[in-house]
């Protein structure tokens, strides 16, 4: 089963949309199995964003992912990783089509609101990143058989 690490950045947190994205989350059918408010730090910040190290906007997003508190969620289902991906909007918020997250809610790349895992891979490693197994919970929705047909 696919699993996709979303972290709400510090300025969903500051702007009071927690609810609102979780909400659309939610809404989509997708399964929450872990869930928590953290202040990043610099050595999680860097191991999270290795990939970028060598780009020009890897200080600034450093600095702006360790700035406040931000909320982790782990996600677990089938296309897990895409549908999120699809629902945040692309990078540049100003490509983001309306009724995405960025494309409704925000309008700057360095304050695009959300992270998703960007493959299937990158969502097992981001996910075993920033949550211990103990915080992760296996259940069944009960209305799961009206979001996705048994197979
Ligand atoms: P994220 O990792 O945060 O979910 O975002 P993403 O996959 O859509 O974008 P990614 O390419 O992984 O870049 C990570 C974050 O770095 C900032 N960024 N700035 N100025 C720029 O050209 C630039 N490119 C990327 C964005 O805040 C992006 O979310
Ligand atoms: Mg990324």
């Amino acid at each position: 089963m696919e699993r996709s690490l979303i972290l709400l950045k510090p300025d969903a947190v500051q702007r009071q949309l927690i609810g609102t994205i979780i909400n659309r989350i939610e809404g989509r059918g997708l399964k929450l199995i872990g869930l928590k408010l953290i202040k990043m730090s610099n050595e999680l910040a860097s191991e999270h964003y290795k990939a970028h190290i060598e780009k020009p906007f890897y200080k600034g997003l450093v600095s702006f992912i360790t700035s406040g508190p931000l909320v982790c969620i782990a996600v677990e289902g089938n296309n897990a990783v895409s549908l999120i991906r699809n629902s945040m909007g692309s990078t540049n918020p100003v490509d983001s089509h309306p009724g995405t997250i960025r494309g409704d809610l925000a309008i700057d790349i360095g304050r695009n609101l959300i992270h998703g895992s960007d493959s299937v891979e990158e969502g097992s490693r981001e996910v075993n990143l920033f949550f211990t197994p103990n915080e992760l919970i296996t259940y069944s929705l009960a209305n799961e058989d009206w979001i996705t047909e048994p197979q």
